[in-house]
């Protein structure tokens, strides 16, 4: 039987500390040549597709703008287009919100993308369940979470209209949605882009199961991987869909070296440039909903406990919805490992799946997890940018192909092609 073969995408990081700014080959996250050197890369590297993560608003932690990580991005589909340009195979992926945009608007500029790139566009659906982001919009915070993703489903199925329409005219409504006309841009190469979907919720997960044909995740392990797997596609079947509809990608990290030993000293001083002693204590302060700034970020964790009504910081995805539980499930962890300080526990509770080996234990590791079905691939998320997946391409890929789970030249020019995907009905 054929392996089953990895899919992997390359995460183009503007904000968070996985980048690590302070490295002397940190490049810029604005310039256009950044974008070039890194998208050329990874279709170098026979990626399925790039893709940029969006932010409405510059965080902010304890009243103020979050300046721990390097913080602005260019508009993402003025860099997708761009980049549409200089790559030829490459899939271009990029987060736009449902809650705060409108289906006319999105689709036109999504099916431009897709004609402009050949059939390589990808639209991450993110409903941004934070009204702070919503603030610099018209209507404000506007939509509770929890109905959220019913205008995701409408925004979608709006869109989708227009998307097919083929010059016909458009008569749609629902509880959000009045679109009444024609739309401008003839059917696309792909029909429609490839829509991704990355909520975590019990709604996120079934608009996932519902409606995407890939998933970037954060669940890390092989367990944890597995059972997010399991759940996910299993809730496919009632939508009817094959599982294989659907990629999972989630995030992951890896560092190199040439020796073992080698790369477990490259991956433990990655770690530690990404958590700084500051950053170390902004992240104990999201959980703990507190200023902890007299605690030692080398010392133990703080014997109070969170303030389980505060929220000390706007603008960041929030995962963990349990302070207590979590502080918990921390001083218990830090116990465990002998008395882990503060800045030693955050590295550990914070790092994503990593592979560290030489390029041959790195790829072993990657076809392990996904034959497991932990995933069907990953998101690549460097901590350089914009060359941090250059030894990956150059060494790894490489390995992957002897194992014979990697492609060894793309098979068609979209990125429906590239993930095995069917056109939209
Ligand atoms: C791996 C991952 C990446 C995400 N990336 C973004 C992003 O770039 N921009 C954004 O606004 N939300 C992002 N989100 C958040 C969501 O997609 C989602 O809208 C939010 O988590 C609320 O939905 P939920 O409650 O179902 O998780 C991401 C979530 C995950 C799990």
């Amino acid at each position: 039987m054929p392996k089953k073969q990895i899919h992997l995408a390359a995460h183009f990081p503007g904000v968070n500390n996985t980048t690590v700014w302070s490295d002397p080959e940190s490049g810029s996250q604005t310039d256009f040549a950044s974008f070039v050197a890194f998208a050329q890369n990874a279709e170098r590297g026979l990626f399925d597709f790039l893709f940029l993560a969006e932010g409405l608003r510059l965080r902010e932690h304890q009243g103020r703008i979050h300046d721990l990580d390097v913080v602005g991005r260019p508009d993402t589909f003025t860099v997708l287009n761009a980049i549409a340009a200089v790559t030829t195979h490459l899939g271009l992926g990029g987060t736009i919100n449902t809650t705060f945009n409108e289906p006319w608007e999105l689709a036109k500029q999504f099916a431009s993308l897709d004609h402009l790139s050949g059939g390589r566009a990808a639209w991450n659906l993110v409903t941004s369940s934070d009204a702070f982001t919503g603030e610099n919009f018209r209507r404000g915070g506007f939509l509770d979470p929890a109905q959220r993703y019913d205008r995701a489903q409408q925004m979608l199925d709006a869109a989708r209209e227009l998307w097919l329409a083929d010059g016909r005219p458009v008569d749609h409504h629902s509880d959000q949605f009045d679109v009444v006309g024609t739309f401008p841009i003839p059917p696309t190469p792909q029909g429609h882009p490839v829509l991704i979907q990355s909520g975590d919720s019990d709604q996120g997960r079934e608009f996932g199961a519902k409606t995407a044909d890939a998933i970037f995740s954060r669940h890390g392990s092989v367990e944890a991987g597995q059972e997010f797997y399991r759940d996910l596609k299993g809730r496919m079947a009632k939508y009817g869909r094959e599982q294989s509809e659907i990629t999972i990608l989630p995030a992951t990290t890896f560092a190199l070296g040439d020796t073992p030993e080698e790369a477990a000293e490259n991956g433990h001083r990655i770690r530690t440039a990404q958590v700084s002693p500051q950053t170390a204590i902004a992240f104990l302060e999201q959980v703990w909903g507190r200023d902890l700034s007299a605690y030692d970020p080398d010392g133990p964790l703080p014997d109070i406990d969170p303030d389980p009504g505060a929220q000390i910081t706007r603008g960041r995805v929030r995962h963990e919805k349990d302070p207590l539980a979590v502080a918990q499930r921390w001083r218990e962890l830090a116990e465990a490992k002998g008395g882990l300080s503060i800045r030693e526990l955050i590295i550990e509770t914070t790092a994503r799946q990593s592979f560290v080996g030489t390029p041959k234990e790195v790829a072993r590791q990657m076809d392990d997890y996904v034959q497991a079905d932990a995933s069907d691939g990953f998101i690549l998320v460097p901590h350089l940018t914009p060359g941090g997946l250059d030894e990956f391409v150059e060494k790894v890929v490489p390995e992957l192909q002897d194992l014979g789970s990697y492609r060894t030249g793309y098979t068609g020019p979209t990125l429906r092609d590239h993930l095995g995907l069917r056109e939209p009905a």
